[in-house]
């Protein structure tokens, strides 16, 4: 599994397992059948209601947890100082290991200073409780704040074909800030566009596959969610082959500016 390196100096899988909406016994069966696939790479969140399961699975899975890349969100209303602390702590108890790989702000809130929220993850991570610190949904007015604030080693936005944030990717990259692309797939919804089809039978491939790739070759992480098993080894075999430069700007002029994911707490029009 190829990775990159994050500002902290800790190396991400470029390929994750996405896990929201992946609850009960299918988690800890998913999670199980992914680690012996080769996944290496496992992203929940609090917020998910998963964790306990995840943490079954990974007992359960006897995976060596100095192999394994995790990464959790704290929720959005934990984002006072205290809060944040019982947060991680409830999450390593659950996901039963000492540290988690990289932990993110899920969503920004406005209603508490980003200054407490860092100076909690800035303890934990002098703790050894977390390996890097991050980000998201967070755009570059608040990027810039919590810059002040902690070394912020990723922002994890949605991104897709359909869904190409550039500026923002452009100013994470500027900035030493890795990004990644969640919803990869669209949700789904980008599998039968008859583009990312065409491309895929130039490589035998298929349409998620292409989306995959796309991501990996703009140099971001991607975490598509899977629970089947021919998607879930399909969506690992990324890296023996490429798209050319044309098929790469063929995608890219997929993209339509929507969003999948906005819930009403996003503060995506946050500008200053
Ligand atoms: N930070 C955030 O606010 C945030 C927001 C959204 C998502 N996320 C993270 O990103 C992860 C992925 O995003 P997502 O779950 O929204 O959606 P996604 O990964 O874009 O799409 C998942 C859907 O695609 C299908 N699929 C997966 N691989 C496939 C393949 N090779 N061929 C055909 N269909 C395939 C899955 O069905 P099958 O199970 O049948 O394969 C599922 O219906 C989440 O699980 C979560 O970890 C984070």
């Amino acid at each position: 599994m190829q990775t990159i390196k994050l500002k902290s100096g800790n190396e991400i899988p470029l390929i994750g397992l996405g896990t929201w909406q992946m609850t009960g016994q299918e988690c800890v069966e998913t999670i199980k059948k992914a680690i012996d696939i080769g996944y290496i790479h496992i992203d929940t969140a609090e917020a998910y209601r998963n964790q306990k399961e995840i943490g079954r699975a990974l007992k359960e899975s006897g995976a060596d947890r100095s192999k394994l890349f995790i990464t959790s969100k704290v929720w959005l209303e934990n984002l006072k100082h205290d809060d944040v602390i019982e947060a991680c702590e409830q999450t390593l108890s659950d996901l039963g290991t000492d540290y988690l790989d990289l932990y993110l702000v899920h969503w920004p809130n406005k209603s508490i200073h980003m200054e407490e929220t860092f100076k909690a993850l800035n303890e934990i991570y002098n703790q050894g409780k977390i390996k890097s610190i991050g980000v998201s949904n967070f755009t570059i007015a608040h990027l810039r704040e919590a810059m002040q604030h902690a070394e912020i080693s990723m922002n994890q936005i949605e991104v897709h074909p359909h869904f190409y944030q550039d500026e923002l990717i452009s100013f994470c990259k500027d900035n030493g800030i890795a990004v990644t692309a969640y919803s990869p797939l669209g949700r789904g919804d980008e599998l039968s566009d008859p583009v990312l089809e065409k491309i895929g039978d130039n490589h035998s491939k298929s349409a998620a596959q292409v989306c995959l790739r796309w991501l990996l070759q703009k140099g971001l992480v991607a975490i598509p969610k899977s629970t089947d098993d021919k998607h879930l080894k399909s969506n690992l075999q990324m890296f023996d082959w490429e798209l050319t430069e044309d098929e790469m700007s063929e995608i890219d002029g997929l993209n339509k500016g929507e969003r999948i994911i906005e819930p009403d707490f996003a503060e995506f029009d946050r500008t200053e």
